[in-house]
């Protein structure tokens, strides 16, 4: 292991106080309320492992290039050190390098937004050596313009108490003072290293991929804001059924945002008998920076190939509406908010208690909360289940199968030339790829609807 990886991943104990800072933008509302942006980015700071002391928001016009906040706010935060003594600032909107460097030189403490928040989350939170590759790649895109003297400052002082080689708190764990101290030359040139090795990692993907092209079993991909239950709803699944393909520990369940960085597969059998894949995906989250989706790409990937989406909604959070806008943002981010989908609204349990365990929950029995009401008028055929009870999985299921059947599935069949009926259908129904011929028939690769799987299956290449 070099010195560079070494400093990864830093085991600093200190608990940090965190003060949290929102900016309204006049005249230009967002989606979210600034305080509900904050309340978001006071859980994220908690999951981070940062006790969060004191928030404060300002309205402004623009923010001001030097300090993002006005004068007057950089004074009343300095005020507040003494009085809270925090020692770490966070934004809830990403800063300028030269915003950060500026607002650290104000207040002589650690200033984060809410890009490096999260990418500290990823940092603790990945597990396999992609989600690694991946979180690493993306810290050191994001410092690169970052690197400053003040910087390095900074970051002995706040993690000088415990972190491995006297570097660490949130927001630094990663990429150390070596790093900072060395040039960017250097670090360039471990990002092209980096983004090497993950292409290494996603032509494995593509491989196994093309594996499950070849056994033609379609895959549905879950997706959902960070803390829906998506790991709760692939466990529910993978033991609802009675077949499942049970691995020695069970999907991670934690009340903590990104709980799930690496996909997690399943394989549950339909109520009809055909075997399905289940994967679990990173979580998604307003303001996710282009940059992190583009870092986790290879494990987004998975969506992208997916043949259906299951997008699972906390019905009961009370920006459940706005947690399905910025799902869907992210999914036409990847270009797939196209592709087939079941809605799944979950924590029905929260909502209707005992009364959840009626046999078949009707939407319109979830209340008439404003989150339920504006869920409903974007999904009207969401389906309303309780992962962790497991509750409404039955027709969950069912209803995967009835989109599974009218979607169209990936395969790559050789038919001979004999069968040339068979070609003549996948040219009518399907969408095909590439078609080559070869001395044993015509090779096609495309997709076909799945109700006509059971006639090419003989023929899968
Ligand atoms: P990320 O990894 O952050 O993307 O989260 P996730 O979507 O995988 O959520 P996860 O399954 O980890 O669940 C988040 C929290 O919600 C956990 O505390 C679960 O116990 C809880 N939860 C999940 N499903 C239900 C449910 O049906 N009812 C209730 N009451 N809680 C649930």
């Amino acid at each position: 292991m070099t010195a560079i990886e070494q400093e990864l991943i830093s085991t600093d104990q200190k608990i940090e106080r965190g003060f949290l800072v929102g900016v309204e933008l006049k005249g230009r509302p967002g989606l979210w309320r600034v305080e509900d942006s904050l309340a978001e980015l006071a859980q994220l700071a908690r999951t981070a492992g940062i006790q969060v002391v004191g928030q404060t928001v300002q309205r402004l016009e623009r923010p001001r290039p030097a300090t993002y906040i006005g004068k007057g706010k950089v004074e009343e935060l300095q005020l507040l050190k003494g009085e809270l003594n925090y020692d770490v600032v966070i934004f809830d909107d990403e800063l300028s390098p030269r915003q950060e460097r500026e607002l650290e030189e104000a207040l002589d403490v650690k200033v984060l937004d809410r890009t490096a928040l999260i990418l500290d989350i990823f940092a603790q939170h990945a597990h396999t050596k992609e989600g690694q590759l991946q979180v690493e790649l993306a810290q050191y895109e994001y410092r690169l313009p970052r690197l400053t003297r003040m910087w390095t400052h900074l970051a002995r002082q706040v993690g000088g108490a415990a972190g491995r080689g006297g570097i660490g708190g949130v927001g630094l764990r990663g990429p150390g003072e070596t790093q900072l101290e060395t040039d960017r030359r250097e670090i360039r040139q471990r990002i092209a290293r980096l983004r090497r090795e993950l292409e290494q990692v996603r032509t494995h993907r593509r491989l196994y991929r093309q594996q499950r092209k070849q056994a033609a079993i379609p895959v549905v991909s879950i997706v959902g804001y960070t803390n829906a239950g998506k790991s709760t709803l692939l466990n529910a699944l993978s033991g609802a059924d009675g077949s499942a393909e049970r691995s020695p520990r069970s999907v991670l369940v934690e009340d903590k945002l990104f709980a799930t960085l690496d996909p997690t597969t399943r394989r549950v059998t339909l109520p009809e008998g055909r075997e399905v894949l289940f994967t679990d995906t990173v979580g998604f989250i307003q303001k996710l920076p282009t940059q992190l989706v583009a870092a986790f790409r290879a494990t987004l990937e998975e969506v992208e190939e997916a043949d259906v989406l299951l997008h699972i909604v906390d019905i009961t959070h009370p920006n459940a509406r706005e947690q399905c806008l910025a799902v869907e943002e992210t999914l036409a981010e990847l270009g797939v908010a196209g592709k087939p989908r079941v809605t799944a609204l979950n924590k029905i349990d929260k909502l209707l208690g005992e009364r959840a365990y009626g046999l078949k929950v009707n939407p319109g029995e979830l209340g008439a909360s404003e989150a339920v009401r504006g869920v409903m008028a974007l999904y009207p055929d969401a389906i309303p289940i309780s992962a962790e009870w497991g509750i409404g999985l039955e027709r969950l299921l069912e209803r995967v199968e009835e989109v599974l059947n009218m979607a169209a599935i990936a395969i790559r069949v050789c038919i001979p030339y004999q069968a040339g009926d068979l070609l003549a259908l996948f040219h009518r129904h399907g969408f095909i790829e590439t078609e080559e011929h070869t001395p044993e028939g015509t090779l096609v690769e495309g997709r076909i609807p799945s109700r006509f799987l059971a006639a090419f299956r003989p023929y899968l290449a």
